[in-house]
């Protein structure tokens, strides 16, 4: 019987880790850095001026970034291992990410590559000035829906969105302003939902389930309901949920207003 290309990989790797020999995967530099109250979040770090170099960065939110400098260009990931949360590392032979942990690969677009990851990393848009300083977008929307204000009122014509007319109907995406993933959700004819995308354990983005009666989480298996309380661990803390009024076809969300 013919052996696939994958079992031979694994096997030689298997092989040549139990023989003390298996490549070693320098992790990245911690630094620290906050975010500004636009999501902006500015790196000074002498790594990321060079082709191969690599930061992991620890915002003040709890969440993590890798950030890395692919032959000039600079790419922004989601550095909490969607597994089970450990800092990843950047290799720059294959411009491929890993997880020092258990070893879970994701290509430099995010995308899972090899598993015990089951979910890809998110991305964030970033740039490069002259003197090597670099800033992340750490809210970049996605077009679902507009531009926020200033104040993170979101005004939503409901005439545009026609997927929020029937009960459960619902949008994902991520808006241009904390919490950045984001559910807005029809739960009744005059009621409809806000919450946060973002799972309370370790980030990943959760979405309404099947019966549509509870959200959840990909990764590790949280249920919250439609109101974001959790209804099933690992997750402990509640999504957060934004106030929103509906009157006639307009829909407002107040994202600095949490319930
Ligand atoms: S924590 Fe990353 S593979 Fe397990
Ligand atoms: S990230 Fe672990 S359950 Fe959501």
């Amino acid at each position: 019987m013919a052996v696939g290309r994958r079992v031979l990989i694994r096997n030689a790797a298997l092989l040549a880790a139990a023989q003390g020999c298996a490549r070693r995967i320098d992790p990245a530099r911690v630094i620290s850095a906050p975010e500004d109250s636009a999501g902006h979040v500015t790196i000074d770090a002498p790594e990321l001026r060079a082709n191969g170099g690599s930061v992991s960065v620890h915002l003040g939110n709890g969440f993590v970034l890798l950030v890395a400098n692919v032959e000039g260009t600079i790419v922004a990931l989601q550095g909490g291992c969607p597994h089970a949360g450990c800092d990843l590392t950047w290799v720059p032979e294959d411009r491929e990410v890993e997880c020092p942990c258990h070893g879970s690969r994701f290509s430099s677009d995010g995308t899972v590559l090899n598993p015990p990851a089951a979910t890809d990393l998110g991305t964030y848009p970033a740039t490069i000035d002259a003197s090597g300083k670099v800033v992340v977008t750490f809210y970049p929307g996605d077009g679902t829906y507009p531009k926020p204000d200033d104040t993170g009122k979101l005004t939503l014509d409901l005439a545009s969105y026609p997927a929020l007319a029937p009960v459960n109907g619902y949008l994902l995406g991520r808006v241009e302003f904390p919490p950045g993933p984001l559910l807005v959700m029809r739960v009744s004819p005059a009621q409809i939902n806000a919450v946060s995308a973002v799972c309370t354990h370790l980030h990943c983005t959760v979405r309404p389930k099947g019966d549509g009666a509870r959200l959840h989480c990909p990764c590790h298996g949280s249920e919250f309901g439609l109101d974001g309380m959790v209804l099933n661990p690992p997750a402990l803390f509640n999504l957060d949920r934004f106030a929103t009024s509906l009157s006639g076809q307009t829909l407002t969300i107040d994202l600095s207003k949490k319930l």
